[in-house]
């Protein structure tokens, strides 16, 4: 998959230009604040239809201007196509080829990215969310029942969980199970999705681990709870379990269980990651799970996605940083950096220079 060229007009502090991408490295360098990070973004909202950086779009429309306008000409295995978000005030337009989509679960995953930046090292520093942020971002691109089934779950779970807030139990209890039947069934399709997926990436992330540390570290990743069993089977387990908690979640005022609760455990040499490893390991972690989805992403679409690469290479050691651009020499990366001769090392790629919101010719 290739981004061949991206054009942006009122998005971020961009009034209006295009770039023009190789297929393979480009690297977008210029000073601090002055546009690298934000051309990477317009990259990735047009993979997602979401933005990593934060949750309302309008954060994105040029301070002073009413929309902002992504363009993007791609190529896959199926042939070219275009890509297009329009984004207001009041909410936004998604366009593939010329066509407006009506869903956004449709246009997620026509063009797919991986993206990277330091702030990546959340996945294994903090909580929980980031996690599931990471499960949920990353199988939607590849699925879109997955996808879908997440919005639905989402949905139902926000019902029931104003349903508990109620004051009065009994019609509660009463409603409860016909809103769990529903919700098990999506909760079952997350879950399982979520275990394969892991145990995909958990095997791939551990080798490019390996490869990365010359084989001195070990990385483990692994759901926090076991679904075992086929989608019916894990409905049916959760849906008792719902049920053995009514009274609890009654108490809590929300559902206790289910997957917008659970985890991935990610150990590094059988030790819990998260609070215990360094920024460095965390860093190479977070890097080696990224390198994984790539993996996961190519097995997937027979074809490789667009990795995006965040202001990171100032922040790996040099062994690092060689080892990383060997191993996504056969993709379109697109980089970002302030000092391009610093982390290059001569390898052959396309630079663009950006200043205040322009490309420097
Ligand atoms: N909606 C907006 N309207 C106008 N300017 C904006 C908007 N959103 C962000 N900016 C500006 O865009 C500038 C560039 O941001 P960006 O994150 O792309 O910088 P960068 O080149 O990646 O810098 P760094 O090297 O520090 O990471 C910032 O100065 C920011 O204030
Ligand atoms: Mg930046």
């Amino acid at each position: 998959m290739v981004v061949k060229k991206l054009t942006l007009k009122n998005f971020r502090n961009y009034e209006e230009e295009t770039f023009v991408f190789d297929e393979g490295l480009n690297v977008l360098t210029g000073k601090n604040a002055q546009g690298k990070t934000n051309c990477a973004e317009a990259v990735f909202y047009l993979c997602t239809g979401s933005s990593l950086r934060i949750r309302h779009d309008r954060q994105l429309i040029r301070r002073g201007a009413e929309r902002a306008f992504i363009t993007a000409e791609a190529v896959s295995r199926f042939g070219t196509f275009t890509l297009g978000a329009s984004i207001g005030e009041n909410g936004r337009e998604l366009f593939f080829n010329e066509n407006k989509v009506r869903r956004s679960v449709d246009f997620l995953g026509n063009m797919k990215s991986v993206f990277f930046s330091p702030g990546e090292l959340r996945l294994i520093q903090d909580g929980p969310d980031e996690r599931r942020r990471f499960l949920n971002l990353s199988i939607s691109q590849t699925s879109r029942e997955y996808a879908s089934a997440l919005l639905r779950y989402q949905r139902i779970l926000e019902q029931r969980n104003n349903l508990l807030k109620e004051r009065d139990a009994g019609p509660v209890f009463e409603t409860l199970p016909v809103w769990d039947e529903q919700l098990a069934l999506y909760a079952a399709r997350i879950a399982v999705a979520r275990r394969e997926y892991l145990k995909e990436l958990s095997a791939l992330a551990a080798d490019i681990h390996g490869e990365l540390t010359d084989g001195a570290e070990t990385l483990a990743l692994a759901p926090d709870r076991n679904y075992s069993g086929d989608e019916g089977e894990v409905a049916e387990r959760l849906k008792e379990e719902l049920a053995a908690n009514y009274e609890r979640d009654l108490r809590l005022g929300y559902t206790s269980v289910g997957p917008h609760r659970d985890d991935v455990k990610i150990s590094i040499d059988g030790a819990d990651a998260r609070g215990f490893c360094s920024q460095g390991q965390a860093r190479t972690a977070a890097l080696s799970m990224k390198l994984a989805e790539v993996a996961v992403f190519t097995r997937l679409a027979g074809e490789p996605p667009v990795l995006i690469l965040d202001d990171v290479m100032s922040e790996l050691d040099l062994p690092r940083r060689k080892k990383l651009l060997a191993r996504v020499k056969d993709l379109q990366v697109i980089l970002t950096c302030t000092h391009a001769e610093r982390v290059l090392y001569g390898a052959e790629c396309k630079k663009i220079r950006i200043h205040g919101g322009k490309i420097l010719l």
